[in-house]
């Protein structure tokens, strides 16, 4: 249990086997912590509304195949949210666009949803709003293997296991998991090219527990019973680093994982990279950790 509506992206770091592998990393979910509602809510959908409308291209997409999926995806959803207080009469507004785009104006949440084809799974229909610096409009309609093809060693850490999980995924068994960044941009939206921009100036030692953020996407996977589609929800949390640094081991999980990155994998997270080095010495320089404990044992 996440305890729903404060969960906060430290809370989901966790310690990183070593040496260096991906890993499905995933923990079975309970369904109250499917889509998460906190105080911040009125707030987020007004803006993911706004980015909807100014990016819908780039954001919003559905085959006729996965209608039936997104039926039974809008009524899960429903249910979820009539069960919290001041949502129980919630209602979609279903004039002028398709269901998918009705279902992310009322969650904090990006959604995707699966098909599997001859192909391997596929990615069906989704609404993006607030990538981590992906480009959502060149993932439409393609499949888990195409998706990541830009994640190095993808292909030798996890197709394998990820078809085999999306097989065997039930219905009343979901999932969650995590991924994280560092970045120094508190926006809910992150255009791809930020991952590879230099590390800015004004950034240093001095403020970077103030200018840098710890995002974490929290990711939940579960199939729908009646269509068979697979639902992928990605929940984005942000926490300064100051913040961060005050639950006791976390800062230092967070280095001692990031260091251990090979260097493909580096260049992939090429900014979170750059910044966890700043992080790391900010934080030895401030007695918060020591070198030998961030860094790969
Ligand atoms: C258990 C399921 C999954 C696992 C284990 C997984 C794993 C990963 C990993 C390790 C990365 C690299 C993340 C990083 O920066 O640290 C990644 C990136 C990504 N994943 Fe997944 N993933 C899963 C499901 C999905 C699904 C269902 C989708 C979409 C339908 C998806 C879309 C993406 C995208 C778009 C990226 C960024 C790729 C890019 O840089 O262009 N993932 N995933």
């Amino acid at each position: 249990m996440l305890n729903n509506g404060s969960v906060a992206a430290a809370d989901l770091i966790t310690a990183d086997p070593e040496p260096f592998k991906w890993r499905m990393g995933v923990k079975p979910l309970e369904l109250n912590d499917w889509l998460l509602v906190d105080d911040q809510r009125t707030a987020d959908l007004e803006e993911i509304g706004r980015l909807i409308d100014s990016h819908r291209e780039e954001t919003i997409y559905c085959q006729s195949s996965a209608l039936k999926g997104c039926e039974e995806l809008a009524t899960e959803v429903l249910q979820h949210l009539r069960q919290l207080p001041g949502l129980e009469s919630i209602e979609l507004d279903k004039q002028n666009m398709s269901l998918i785009e009705a279902v992310r104006r009322v969650i904090q949440e990006d959604v995707c949803l699966l098909e599997k084809r001859s192909s391997g799974w596929t990615m069906t229909a989704c609404a993006v709003a607030i990538p981590t610096q992906w480009d959502v409009a060149s993932k439409f309609g393609k499949t888990l293997d195409v998706i990541h093809e830009p994640v190095p060693r993808y292909d030798t850490d996890l197709s394998q296991p990820m078809t085999r999980f999306f097989d065997r995924l039930q219905p009343e068994k979901p999932v969650w998991r995590a991924n994280r960044t560092l970045t120094d941009d508190p926006s809910l939206r992150l255009e791809p090219h930020r991952r590879h921009q230099p590390l800015r100036d004004d950034i240093t030692v001095d403020n970077v527990a103030d200018r840098v953020w710890l995002r974490v996407e929290y990711q939940t996977l579960r199939r729908l019973p009646q269509s068979g589609a697979i639902v992928f929800t990605i929940r984005i949390l942000r926490q300064k680093i100051k913040s961060v640094a005050t639950h006791p081991g976390v800062l230092t999980e967070l280095l001692r994982s990031l260091s251990t990155l090979p260097a493909d994998v580096r260049t992939y997270k090429d900014s979170t990279s750059r910044h966890a080095g700043l992080i790391k010495q900010w934080a030895v320089s401030t007695g918060l950790v020591t070198a030998e404990d961030s860094t790969q044992h």
